[in-house]
């Protein structure tokens, strides 16, 4: 179990952190994001993909499909839930689908807790809070071991 609690001041040091963490980000990887709209589920995965060597314009949430596919150092595979009112099984198809095919790359979900009884358990969580206009409290935490690291480094850096 890890836990790593950020604090950000400003939407470039949400971006700068998410970056930090796409350039360290293993093969795998399942990134689970919740908070409110408007907290910064984007703009980090934004950073993240930044920083996994994706060109940043092509990054934005996915508005008329529920995924969006980018190259990068990895694959990765960005999905918001946004606009999913519930489960069923066509979606719940749909979605294993990408989960076996981001085991070869990164998959970051905005609106996690629409599918959460889906996700597997090793993910990185990532909780959002809106403290001010500009200020984000951000907590990452993870049952798999692999992501103490990075944080660890991300802490002295
Ligand atoms: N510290 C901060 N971190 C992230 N976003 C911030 C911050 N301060 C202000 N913002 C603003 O909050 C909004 C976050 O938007 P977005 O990333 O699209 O949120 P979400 O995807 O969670 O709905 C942006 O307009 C951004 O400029
Ligand atoms: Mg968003």
């Amino acid at each position: 179990m890890c836990k790593y609690e950020f604090f950000s001041s400003s939407p470039a040091a949400t971006l700068s952190l998410g970056k930090r963490i796409g350039e360290r980000l293993p093969q795998g990887s399942v990134i689970a994001l919740t908070g409110e709209l408007g907290c910064g589920k984007t703009l980090l995965t934004r950073g993240i993909c930044d920083g996994l060597g994706v060109p940043l314009r092509q990054v934005n949430s996915p508005t008329f499909v529920l995924v969006n596919e980018y190259r990068g150092r990895l694959p990765v595979f960005h999905i918001d839930l946004y606009r999913l009112s519930g489960i069923d099984d066509g979606f719940e198809i749909g979605i294993m689908d990408y989960f076996s095919r981001a085991a070869s790359g990164v998959m970051i979900i905005e609106w996690a807790e629409k599918m959460s009884s889906l996700l597997p358990d090793d993910l990185l969580k990532v909780e959002f809070d809106i403290i001010s206009a500009r200020k984000r409290r951000i907590v990452f935490s993870s049952s798999a071991g692999r992501f103490a690291a990075i944080f660890k480094e991300i802490a002295k850096s």
